[in-house]
């Protein structure tokens, strides 16, 4: 469940992702394949400071595939390393470790040119809410570990999960919030769910969704509605309240027909659609630590 986020919050999350951070050798970074800048925290660099990093673009399956690519040139030009992946069915899970290894190969011909023996590069999952970390470390130890923990009264140590023998993962990921700082990012992340519902009008996120979907995916529009006629934000509401009966002669429910709308677009009935696109953001990434 999504978590309101205030300075509390805030702090405590911090200090416990730089206290686990002691333990291991690199991140996972876990993002939104749909929104890869706006569902990343927006201090990861300050928090994880020099250590290594691999960016996972998790929910594949429910990003513009062409977009995906997009993003992966985009990173790869950033000089950050960066895969795509399917967490629900487990596509693209064997690029993980790879990626891992690629990212602290300077460390790894380091220890051994200094005669060490070689262990498991210990990582760490991290990211802010919804972006699907739970899945991905049940997906990768094959059982529901990560529900079993956080009994009251029950400290429970920290414990890895083998993925192979050359990675190592600990069982339970950092959580991180999200970016608040623009109305752009707060209806992307509420029209994919990454927030609770309540916190912005659905209305308001309907009709974005509708204005974002229209310019991009203007097909995928007069597939959903049923018509090439353009309609206004509200007309479009009109529209899923007439067929889905959300009104009488006095009454039409817009918030329920936002609803719906911003159901349907979670549930892939708009196709599957990318909200953050690299050409807004030539600029931001390029202030990356080397
Ligand atoms: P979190 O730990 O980061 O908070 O996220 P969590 O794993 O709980 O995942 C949040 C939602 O995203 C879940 O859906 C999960 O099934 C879905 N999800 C995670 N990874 C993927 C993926 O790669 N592809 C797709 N399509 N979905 C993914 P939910 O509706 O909250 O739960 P459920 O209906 O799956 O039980």
């Amino acid at each position: 469940m999504p978590i309101q986020w205030f300075p509390g919050h805030m702090a405590k999350a911090r200090r416990q992702v730089t206290e686990k951070l002691k333990l291991v050798d690199i991140i996972f970074e876990l993002v939104d394949a749909r929104l890869p800048i706006s569902s990343a925290n927006p201090m990861m660099h300050e928090i994880i400071h020099q250590k290594r990093r691999v960016l996972i673009l998790n929910k594949a399956d429910m990003a513009d595939p062409s977009m995906t690519e997009k993003w992966l040139a985009y990173y790869e030009k950033q000089g950050i390393r960066a895969v795509a992946i399917n967490s629900k069915d487990g596509q693209g899970l064997h690029k993980l470790t790879k990626a891992a290894q690629a990212e602290m190969s300077e460390k790894i011909e380091r220890n051994r040119l200094r005669g060490m023996k070689p262990r498991a590069i210990r990582a760490m999952i991290l990211g802010i809410p919804n972006v699907g970390k739970s899945t991905l470390i049940n997906r990768l130890v094959k059982k529901n570990i990560t529900q079993t923990g956080n009994r009251p009264g029950v400290t429970k140590a920290q414990q890895w999960i083998k993925v192979g023998k050359e990675l190592d993962l600990l069982d339970t990921p950092g959580i991180l919030w999200p970016k608040f700082e623009d109305s752009d990012v707060g209806f992307r992340l509420a029209l994919t769910g990454a927030i609770k519902d309540d916190i912005l009008d659905l209305t308001e996120v309907a009709e974005y969704g509708y204005d974002y979907v229209g310019a991009f995916y203007p097909t995928f529009l007069t597939d959903y509605l049923g018509t090439e006629e353009p309609l206004t934000g509200k007309e479009m509401l009109e529209r899923i309240a007439k067929n889905r009966q959300l009104m009488d002669e006095e009454f039409i429910d817009y918030s329920r027909a936002a609803e719906h709308f911003v159901r349907d677009f979670r549930a892939l009935k708009m196709g599957r659609v990318t909200l953050d696109r690299p050409d807004e953001y030539e600029e931001v990434a390029t202030s990356e630590p080397s």
